[in-house]
């Protein structure tokens, strides 16, 4: 009989941005593969603590509201406090904004480094609790030639960044990640405690039968989201029409989105004037991963990654995924103007 013999030739996700990093020969100073790094052991940190919720009382409120007038779990603390804590201690940042805090963390002295990280600690808060799919989001810039590290290196357009992708806590840990050269995925082996590439170079179908709405928003909806969601569930030519998934954790909605494509959507409307989704630290990054897989990504009226951000935690309409269904999408949206 011929059992396979378990591959020696793993590779982790520090082999693998090595790589990626050389490939820009001497200019590489190794400085973005020890920031990845950071990154990728904060994802492994909150896992355990996602995965220990339920038996050390992590679940449930922190008692305080954040700045978007949400009311904190005591995840969402915990993992920001985790990222904060190992990204000022990894030296390579300069700048920090996360959902959790009002305003930008600006890093001093001696731990003060070239990147700036913008990132939701723990996306799908509302799940948190039920034990559903949540993650970590993230999108990385370089500060600006000459800049000692402002607010004014994240108030840029999201094809600015560098870098981003998200960790899934889900049956396993999915980190996917691009740093501008395609998308790859990567899943935390718990035995070696390392993220081993298990998804390289994800791309995205070019078109897909999932759509994926907070459908419940509909009776607050524009005529061109309306219109595209009639389109797609009374289909006129005689194909059959798309099949609903909405989890509410933007990670795993669009995860889903990367492997079996669709459409994700987050429109703005009559009662949120922008959507609800934060520009710097949920849709740049995704429609960073999303662009990078082959797929589009617009706010109905635009291409995501052009706009210019005016604050650090302002919102933005997003609509993401295979490049035909968004195609669709924007047709709505420009037979209305
Ligand atoms: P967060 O938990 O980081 O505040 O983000 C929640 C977001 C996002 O994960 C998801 O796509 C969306 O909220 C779901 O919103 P609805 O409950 O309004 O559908
Ligand atoms: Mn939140
Ligand atoms: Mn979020
Ligand atoms: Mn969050």
């Amino acid at each position: 009989h011929d059992e396979e013999m378990p591959s020696t030739e793993i590779i982790t996700l520090t082999r693998h941005i090595l790589a990626d990093q050389m490939r820009l020969g001497p200019a590489a100073t190794g400085d973005m593969t020890f920031l990845l790094n950071a990154i990728a052991l904060t994802s492994k940190f909150i896992a355990t603590n996602v995965r220990r919720a339920r038996l050390i009382n992590l679940v449930g409120l922190a008692g305080e509201t954040n700045v978007q007038g949400e009311e904190q779990k005591k995840l969402d603390v915990l993992s920001n406090d985790i990222m904060v804590n190992a990204l000022r201690a990894s030296g390579k940042t300069a700048v920090l904004v996360s959902e959790e805090l009002d305003e930008a963390v600006i890093v001093e002295g001696r731990q003060k480094g070239k990147y700036c990280v913008v990132f939701d600690p723990l996306d799908g808060s509302s799940n948190i609790d039920a034990g559903v799919n949540i993650g970590t989001i993230f999108g990385i810039y370089r500060i600006q030639d000459g800049s000692e590290g402002t607010i004014q290196d994240v108030l840029r357009p999201g094809s600015e960044m560098v870098a981003a992708g998200y960790t899934m806590y889900g049956s396993s840990a999915n980190l996917v990640i691009s740093t501008g050269n395609g998308v790859n995925g990567y899943t935390l082996d718990t035995a070696l405690g390392e993220f081993i590439l298990t998804h390289p170079n994800i791309q995205i179908p070019a078109r897909g039968k999932i759509y994926s709405f907070n459908e419940g928003n509909s009776m607050y909806f524009h005529e061109p989201t309306l219109k595209y969601l009639e389109s797609i569930k009374y289909p006129q030519n005689g194909k059959s029409p798309y099949s609903a998934r909405y989890i509410g954790s933007m990670v795993a909605d669009v995860h889903r989105t990367l492997l079996y494509g669709g459409i994700f959507g987050y429109p703005d409307d009559k009662k949120s004037k922008s959507g609800k989704l934060r520009l710097l630290y949920e849709a740049f990054p995704m429609a960073y991963l999303t662009e990078q897989a082959g797929g589009l990504a617009t706010t109905g009226r635009g291409r995501i990654l052009e706009v210019v951000p005016k604050t650090i935690h302002e919102r933005c309409p997003v609509f993401l995924g295979s490049k035909d269904d968004v195609a669709d999408l924007i047709k709505f949206y420009e037979a209305e103007a």
